[in-house]
């Protein structure tokens, strides 16, 4: 059997990472087995980085689409991809998550024919205005064996009408990969002046939360509000500082003493830093997962998730993007000591 695995963006990189080490304990290589990078993501900090914190080989073939509008960076990845297939004739093509890389790739292997399997399926968040619920959508839909993290995931697959011989529920690959670096990831320095349990974390990328200039003006006094109770360090995305910049509220940001914005971190700094963080608060999808494992609390600034395992027996709890309840949460976690969570079953470090 030939197998391309896919891998585009930064939250990939970690769920792929492990299904490349399992293939290599049986002995599948090159050319039985191609790591393709489409290059959504391209910057050392949220590709090159991760490639080297998590032991990977440098890909096969990298299709360097950058960045661009959905439709041209989903197309770029299809009119790239597309040559590749029919050259290498994989069995069965491999993709993981949500991102545009993962839907161009699946389409693009169904409309040749190919087996198409897809990692992390069936999470939906019943939000068809975020990019990422349509790209799982129509993944889901086309892909001939689907692997799910959890059981609400296969449900949400079988109420589609998925043939429950596609779905397997095997765990999370990208907690195989938060085991496998932690005690690495937990030796490193923090960043000055922040202590272990000392601090939040934060992370803010989504467009409905960063694009809009009154939310975002809107979170950021939140922000500025938190850090006058905890220090606060803010690794910050590309997109994110890039609207920062036009909306004119960096300068208040740089000028709290609490709040470090930093750039992006590599895979081993941000897993280190979740894992002695007080709290953390993001708008991320992983994130919400890599925390209920960790036992950490996790403040995730939307007002729906595809993971909902994390709020029901995790530590996580959506606040949505109103100031006021993140703000609430936030005192309410800073003043409760004790930690009621527990992990989702398979989320055990062998889901490849
Ligand atoms: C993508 C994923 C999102 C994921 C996020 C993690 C989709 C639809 N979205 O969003 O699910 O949570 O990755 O980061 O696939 N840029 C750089 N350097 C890079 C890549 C991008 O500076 O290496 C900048 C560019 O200005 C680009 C912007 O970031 O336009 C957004 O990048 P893009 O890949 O379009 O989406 P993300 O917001 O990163």
């Amino acid at each position: 059997m030939r197998y391309i695995v896919v891998a585009g963006a930064r939250p990939n990189f970690m769920k792929v990472a492990p299904i490349l080490t399992a293939f290599r304990e049986r002995n599948v290589s090159a050319p039985d087995v191609l790591l393709v990078h489409t290059g959504q993501h391209y910057d050392a900090e949220l590709s090159g980085d991760f490639f080297r914190d998590l032991g990977m080989p440098a890909p096969d073939i990298n299709l360097e689409v950058g960045s661009g509008s959905h439709a041209q960076q989903t197309a770029r990845v299809m009119v790239a991809f597309e040559p590749v297939c029919r050259e290498r004739q994989p069995d069965w093509v491999v993709v993981v998550g949500d991102v545009n890389s993962t839907l161009a790739c699946a389409l693009t292997a169904k409309k040749l024919g190919l087996q198409a399997a897809h990692v992390e399926a069936g999470l939906r968040s019943y939000d068809r205005t975020m990019p990422e619920e349509i790209n799982r959508l129509c993944t889901d839909a086309i892909c001939d064996l689907l692997f799910t993290t959890d059981e609400i995931a296969s449900a949400n697959l079988r109420r589609e009408g998925v043939a429950e011989d596609k779905i397997h529920f095997v765990g999370n690959t990208m907690i195989d990969s938060l085991f496998r670096h932690l005690d690495r990831a937990l030796s490193l320095p923090l960043p000055a002046g922040v202590t272990p349990g000392g601090f939040a974390l934060l992370t803010l990328h989504r467009p409905s939360n960063v694009d809009d200039e009154e939310t975002l003006r809107a979170l950021c006094g939140a922000v500025t509000r938190i850090a006058d109770r905890i220090p606060i360090v803010f690794p910050v995305h590309p997109r994110t500082s890039g609207r920062l910049a036009a909306f004119g509220l960096a300068a208040a940001l740089d000028a709290h003493p609490a709040i470090r914005c930093i750039a992006p971190l590599s895979y081993l700094q941000f897993i280190g830093l979740v894992g002695r963080a007080r709290l953390v608060l993001t708008d991320s999808g992983g994130i919400q997962e890599e925390t209920t494992v960790l036992g950490i609390p996790c403040i995730t600034m939307r007002t729906t998730t595809e993971r909902p395992l994390t709020c029901r027996i995790g530590t996580n709890m959506l606040a949505g993007a109103d100031p006021e309840r993140i703000y609430r949460l936030v005192v309410s976690v800073l003043e409760r000591r004790e930690r009621n969570y527990s992990v989702p079953e398979k989320w055990d470090g062998h889901a490849a």
